[in-house]
């Protein structure tokens, strides 16, 4: 696991966008996991900014993490919508190219199995952008999921639904199921890249990075993933034991690697 601590939210979506950009750049067609939540905004923007700067994105294929289940895809906060409005659009992918699960599909598990099929159609995925839930919940994978699990049905945890009111107009209002890539789909990605910011997210970073690999912290299942990148902000990176080390072997890798 590579952890790059940062000074804060902009500087972690620049890192991140860069290392995109870099994906694109070898390979112009590349499979990309979107993720929704604030999290990921940043490397969005400063990719956007790339973008006008003559980054084509065109060719890329996307495929999200997950979806709510029973919210109607116009609605401002599926994620059908806020991949269009946080990705599709500034990015300027083709929404041909462009794969969210159907949270309203009459067939809940045959739409996974399919999405599961899609992935593998695209050739899989070649770079998995994720944002982290205070509870260490990467996609909508709450504590207990299975490490191995694939693309399902989900009962969100009440503290996720709480930290998701924010953007309904009321508590009530959360869907309480979801669609989510499972934490073996996400593993079977060629390149994880995970970004947190702020207080609110440090102990989970402190349980995936340095933690035991455990279903009750979700995202520590990335320990197990062969190119996983953590970028986090001071704050999110202030329960770290080990943050001196990592500062180190990033400063040092810059003397034999000078591009990264
Ligand atoms: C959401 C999403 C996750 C996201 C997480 C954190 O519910 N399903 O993909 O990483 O929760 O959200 P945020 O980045 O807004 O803190």
């Amino acid at each position: 696991m590579e952890v790059v601590i940062v000074d804060g939210p902009a500087e972690a979506g620049a890192l991140a966008a860069a290392r995109i950009a870099e994906l694109v750049a070898a390979k112009p067609s590349a499979v990309l996991g979107v993720a929704t939540g604030s999290s990921p905004l940043e490397t969005y923007r400063s990719l956007a900014a790339r973008r006008d700067a003559g980054l084509d994105l065109s060719r890329v294929s996307a495929f999200a993490l997950d979806e709510y289940v029973g919210i109607r895809h116009d609605h401002p906060e599926s994620y059908h919508a806020v991949i269009e409005r946080e990705a599709v659009r500034p990015l300027g992918l083709d929404p041909s190219r462009v794969h969210v699960p159907d949270g309203l599909a009459a067939d809940l598990d045959a739409e996974c199995e399919d999405y599961e099929a899609r992935i593998a159609a695209a050739g899989g995925v070649d770079l998995q952008l994720l944002g982290i839930g205070a509870n260490g919940h990467i996609g909508f994978n709450e504590p207990s999921s299975s490490l191995s699990s694939r693309t399902r049905v989900k009962t969100l945890a009440p503290a996720t639904r709480e930290d998701n009111a924010r953007f309904f107009d009321s508590a009530d209002e959360v869907p309480v199921h979801c669609l989510t890539q499972g934490l073996g789909t996400i593993l079977d990605a060629r390149r994880a890249l995970l970004v947190a910011q702020g207080e609110s997210k440090a102990r989970a970073i402190a349980e995936i990075v340095e933690g035991p690999v455990s279903a009750r912290w979700p995202g520590s299942v990335l320990q197990l993933h062969r190119r996983a990148t953590i970028v986090v902000d001071e704050a999110a990176a202030s329960q770290l034991e080990l943050s001196d080390y990592y500062r180190h072997t990033v400063e040092h890798r810059r003397i034999v690697q000078p591009g990264v």
